[in-house]
C-alpha cells in the first residue's frame, strides 16, 4: 500500500499549523506554527499539559476540525479548504478514532458496536459480523461478543472502541488520551496492544498527558502552549 503515502514518504506532514479560536472577544492562539512530519507505521505519542492544544492538533490531524492557516497534507491529499462532505469522506477513509470515553453505543453489544463503521461503509450483513468477529478476536475478546458495554471493565470497553477503529482498516489509528479513563494496569494492557498493532505495521497517534503511557511509544512529541518543544525518537 505504498500509494497510501504522500510523494515525500509521509503519512502526515504539516506545515506552520495555526489555530485560533475566536469566542466573543477573546482570541485563543491554539495552535502557533506546528512543523510536523509522520511516517507510515510511526507509533508517536503528543504529550503535553492540559490546555497546551493536544485535542486541537488531534482534532485538525483526524479531519474534525481545519486549521486557521497552513499547510495539511494527509496520504498525499492536502486536506486545507476542503468542504464538509470531503473532509468526512477523508476522515472514514484513513482514520480509526480511539477516545478517552470509550463512545460505544450503551444498548449495542460488542459486535454490533464494532460493526457499526462497517454498515456506514454498506458492507452486507453477512460480512459485517465476520470482520467484526475476527476484530474482537483480534483484541481478544472473542467471548464478550454479545456483551453490552456495562456488562464489560473499562479496559475490555476500551478494547471494544479499538476494534471498531481498526474493522475498517484505517491508515492511522487516532487515539486521544485512550487510557485516561483506565486504572494503570488496564492502560498498560492498552497500551501494549498498541504495540502489537504497530508491530504488524499500523500508524498510530496517541495523544497522552500520562509520561509514563508516553514511553511505550516509539516517538515521543512534547507540545507545549501549541508549539512543538521535543521530538524524541527511541533506538528501536
Ligand atoms: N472550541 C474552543 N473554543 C475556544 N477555545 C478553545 C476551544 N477548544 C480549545 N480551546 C482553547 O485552546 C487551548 C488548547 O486546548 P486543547 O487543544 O483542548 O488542549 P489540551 O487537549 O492539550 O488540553 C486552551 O487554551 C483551550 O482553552
Ligand atoms: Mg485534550
Amino acid at each position: 500500500m505504498s500509494d497510501d503515502k504522500g510523494r515525500d514518504g509521509q503519512m502526515i506532514r504539516m506545515r506552520q499549523i495555526r489555530k485560533v479560536y475566536s469566542t466573543g472577544r477573546v482570541e485563543v492562539e491554539a495552535l502557533r506554527g506546528i512543523d510536523l512530519d509522520i511516517p507510515r507505521n510511526e507509533y508517536v505519542a503528543i504529550v503535553g499539559p492540559s490546555g497546551s492544544g493536544k485535542s486541537t492538533l488531534m482534532n485538525i490531524i483526524g479531519c474534525l476540525d481545519t486549521p486557521s492557516s497552513g499547510e495539511y497534507v494527509l496520504s498525499g491529499e492536502t486536506v486545507g479548504g476542503l468542504d464538509r462532505n470531503r473532509l468526512a469522506e477523508i476522515r472514514n477513509r484513513h482514520i480509526g478514532f480511539v477516545f478517552q470515553n470509550f463512545n460505544l453505543l450503551p444498548y449495542a453489544s460488542a459486535l454490533e458496536n464494532v460493526e457499526l463503521p462497517l454498515l456506514f461503509a454498506g458492507v452486507s450483513a453477512r460480512e459485517r459480523r465476520e470482520r467484526a468477529a475476527a476484530m474482537l478476536e483480534k483484541v481478544e475478546l472473542q467471548d464478550r461478543m454479545e456483551h453490552k458495554p456495562t456488562e464489560l471493565s473499562g479496559g475490555q470497553m476500551q478494547r471494544v472502541a479499538i476494534a471498531r477503529a481498526l474493522v475498517n482498516e484505517p491508515a492511522i489509528i487516532l487515539a486521544d488520551e485512550p487510557t485516561g479513563n483506565l486504572d494503570s494496569g488496564s492502560g498498560k494492557g492498552i497500551v501494549g496492544l498498541f504495540g502489537d498493532l504497530h508491530a504488524n505495521g499500523q500508524t498510530i497517534v496517541m495523544i497522552t498527558h500520562d509520561s509514563a503511557v508516553a514511553k511505550l511509544a516509539r516517538r515521543v512529541v512534547q507540545i507545549r502552549d501549541g508549539q512543538i518543544t521535543e521530538d524524541r525518537t527511541v533506538a528501536a
